[in-house]
């Protein structure tokens, strides 16, 4: 018997692009390879992209520059390139990077198997179609592996809100949503292989719109239906749009003990000039207004968010009205990013902010946000919190997990196995993890 060929993938980017990723190599996996973490061992080599901002895109090219000496070690290596980028650039790449085999979008993972084989056969592969079938329905299944914990489902991609700055709409295309009974199926088999916690993904993921019985269902009924699955403990979501926040959804927060109390909730910025330009159709003070009603639905509710500095026509002023809105909402976590155009965008034709304001704002900004998550943080010591434990952490004897806020809790006890939920106090607290011990 041949020996099993061996697949390296690099993910880029976001959680559904981790998700598609495990999708991948399952496909392929049909095809006879299993996953290896060393490039220089793989057989085939595939970039799974992101092109949502400048840089990301950048460190694609300079990453398969760098994979030329395996390529040129070992002629029989095959380059794949995946993901957003893929999608965008897909003719451009092969013309830019002679050594990729394959170009292959996030709407055609399935089509993976028939292209390996035209691969293996000589030829060079770009398939960039937005097909009308559901590429998960369509996926070989690989082997039943069991799974971490905690798992990402996909229920929901693309995006129809068109934000001025953002390149999603165009490489992942129209929101789509998948079926109700679809993604209960998958979500009952990833219980069945250990998972007790769920992230149900989408660009847009609280204008879920699934048909179900009776008709379309919104994000909170579905989350509602598989916190009756048995041995589901936990769900999360990410990530939403401030207008898709419906009533329902925000009493789920209150009503439903297995969605935990964190939520990414972006709002780019808190000026309302901004905002409009930005095409967000939302104010700051609806966001602001939104906020309050989710807290008053649960209100140790986590927030996270999303911003961007130097949007065109960014002034001081605009800019102190996104730091006075962040001291408003106060967020345990966020990201911010400076503005870059992405071509094909409404907003690439305008003019910028000069680049030494845009970073001086960013510096400013990401000061505050690291304070707030400081403050998050640090309150937490003396409090209990419930872990799921993920997998064993850097030091010897300590498991690492997610609390209900989503922070990473370290707890060095024999007693804590992977997969276990536990009660644990907080006894320190480091910028981006905390420490605890079993609450007996
Ligand atoms: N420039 C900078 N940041 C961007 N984002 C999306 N597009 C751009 C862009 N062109 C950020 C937004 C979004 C997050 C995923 O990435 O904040 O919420
Ligand atoms: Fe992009 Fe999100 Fe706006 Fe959709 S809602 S266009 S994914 S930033």
């Amino acid at each position: 018997m041949t020996e099993a060929r061996k697949l390296y993938i690099k993910t880029y980017g976001c959680q559904m692009n981790v998700y598609d990723s495990e999708r991948m190599a399952e496909a392929l996996g049909a095809s006879g390879y299993t996953v290896t973490d060393t490039p220089e061992q793989a057989d085939m080599i595939l970039l799974n992209t992101c092109h949502i901002r400048e840089k990301a895109a950048e460190k694609v090219y300079s990453e398969l520059g760098r994979l030329k000496p395996l390529k040129t070690a070992n002629p029989d290596l095959k380059i794949g390139v995946a993901g957003c980028v893929a999608q965008a650039e897909g003719e451009e790449i092969m013309r830019r990077q002679p050594l990729v085999d394959l170009v292959v979008g996030p709407q055609t993972y399935h089509r993976l198997p028939a292209m390996e084989q035209a691969v293996r056969a000589g030829e060079r592969a770009v398939d960039t179609d937005f097909p009308e079938e559901d590429k998960f329905e369509h996926l070989p299944k690989g082997p039943r592996m069991k799974r971490s914990p905690a798992a990402f489902l996909t229920v929901q991609e693309g995006c129809d809100k068109f934000c001025a700055f953002c390149v999603v709409p165009y490489t992942r295309g129209a929101e789509v949503s998948r079926p109700v009974a679809r993604v209960l199926r998958e979500a009952r088999d990833l219980v069945d292989r250990g998972v007790r916690e769920i992230t149900l993904l989408g660009q847009n993921v609280n204008a879920y719109h699934g048909e179900g019985e009776g008709g379309t269902w919104g994000l909170a009924r579905l989350i509602r239906e598989l916190a009756r699955i048995e041995g589901l403990e936990r769900i999360r979501f990410t990530t939403s749009h401030p207008n898709d926040m419906e009533d329902d959804l925000i009493a789920a927060h209150g009503d439903e003990p297995k969605l935990m109390p964190y939520l990414h909730l972006p709002v780019q910025s808190g000026s309302d000039r901004i905002l409009k330009a930005m095409n967000r159709k939302h104010t700051a003070e609806q966001y602001l207004c939104l906020i309050d009603r989710l807290r008053a639905a649960r209100p140790d509710l986590l927030l996270s968010g999303d911003f961007i500095v130097g949007f065109p026509g960014e002034t001081d002023q605009d800019f102190e009205a996104t730091l006075a809105l962040v001291r408003a909402v106060g967020y345990g976590q966020a990201f911010s990013f400076k503005y870059s155009a992405r071509p094909g965008t409404p907003a690439a034709e305008r003019e910028g902010v000069p680049e030494d304001v845009a970073s001086d704002r960013l510096q400013r900004l990401q000061a505050l946000l690291s304070q707030q998550q400081r403050d998050v943080q640090r309150s937490m010591i003396g409090r209990e919190v419930s872990v799921l434990f993920e997998k064993p952490g850097r030091l010897p004897g300590q498991m690492v997990g997610k609390s209900e806020y989503l922070h990473a809790v370290h707890v060095t006890d024999p007693r804590v196995e992977t997969g276990q939920i536990a009660r644990v106090r907080i006894t320190e607290a480091a910028p981006n993890s905390l420490g605890g011990v079993l609450v007996a």
